[in-house]
């Protein structure tokens, strides 16, 4: 569609367009013209749409805080899949995750060598030395937000005390690669895998971070390895999540055929993984869901 000066702004702002995004589109046309790849307008979200997704965040922060005030040895995976879906629900919000093609609980717990999407478990019982990541995406108002910690079950090993720190760091460093109009999310790529293979470390590949905001997944794909300067241009706006999983051994993976979701490291080994959903500011990033 193309906007005169003086229409109303495609964004929804009620401004006029020359007011509003027209500088905008035209620095990204720009880019484009360059053979950069550009978001499409609809991974753009609006001030009204970011109030949303923050307002989401809220009950999704406020329910990993529980969790991290309350998981310990002892307790079953699906007892904090309750707590989770309780505190959720008591907000106002719905667990995205509870019926999401099919997915039959409302947060994933991965762990140790599961890499993501376990499934909340009555069987499975929390032992000293697990270290497990709770992944959440809290729906409020139709606005997505999600975000994972990881958590470790009393005294941890080493090796499990370095994986949690490194992937951590990771996504640390894939935040910091994002600069409106000067970085691309092959930046992002290439810090985290540049940090997780300095390490000696593998970074898997099938599963990445997202845009988020009005659905579960949207566009465009996260990858956590990858090239500098490549990939889609970040600009003010953008909504993804950033969520490195790191293997202490091989990248390689398999899903679980018994229950069709659960993902493994090949070769046994942990696996440990944090998200943060993110927003492109004008001069940097704001995390919104951590
Ligand atoms: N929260 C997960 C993510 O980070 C999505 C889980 S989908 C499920 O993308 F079905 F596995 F729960
Ligand atoms: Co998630
Ligand atoms: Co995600």
């Amino acid at each position: 569609m193309i906007l005169n000066r003086n229409d109303k702004c495609w964004c929804g702002s009620g401004l006029k367009y020359k007011r509003c995004h027209m500088n905008f589109d035209e620095e990204l046309q720009r880019f484009a013209d360059k053979g950069y790849e550009v978001p499409t307008r609809d991974l753009i979200k609006s001030k009204e749409q970011i109030v949303g997704i923050r307002e989401s965040a809220k009950i999704n922060n406020g329910l990993l805080d529980l969790i991290g005030e309350n998981i310990r040895e002892g307790m079953s995976t699906e007892e904090v899949n309750v707590l989770a879906h309780n505190f959720i629900v008591s907000h106002g919000g719905i667990p995205a995750t509870l019926n999401y093609d099919g997915f039959p609980k409302s947060v994933c717990t991965s762990i140790n060598d599961v890499v993501c999407h376990g499934i909340p478990d009555r069987n499975r019982i929390l032992i000293e030395g697990d270290i497990i990541n709770v992944d959440s995406t809290t729906i409020l108002d139709g606005y997505y937000s999600d975000a994972s910690r990881m958590f470790k079950i009393g005294k941890v090993s080493e090796e499990a005390e370095r994986i949690v720190q490194v992937a951590r760091e990771c996504l640390k460093k894939g935040i910091e690669e994002v600069k409106p109009w000067k970085s691309f999310l092959g930046d992002i790529a290439e810090a985290v895998q540049n940090h997780a293979e300095s390490n000696g470390y593998s970074v898997v590949r099938e599963f990445g971070g997202h845009g988020v905001g009005l659905d579960i997944h949207e566009e465009p794909f996260v990858s956590h390895v990858g090239k500098r300067g490549t990939g889609m241009l970040l600009v003010p706006g953008m909504v993804f999540t950033i969520e490195p999983m790191i293997n202490v051994g091989g990248r390689e993976i398999f899903i679980d055929k018994a229950d069709g979701w659960t993902v493994l490291t090949s070769d046994g080994s942990l696996s440990a993984q944090w998200e943060h959903t993110i927003l492109v500011t004008e001069d940097g990033v704001e995390i919104i869901s951590k």
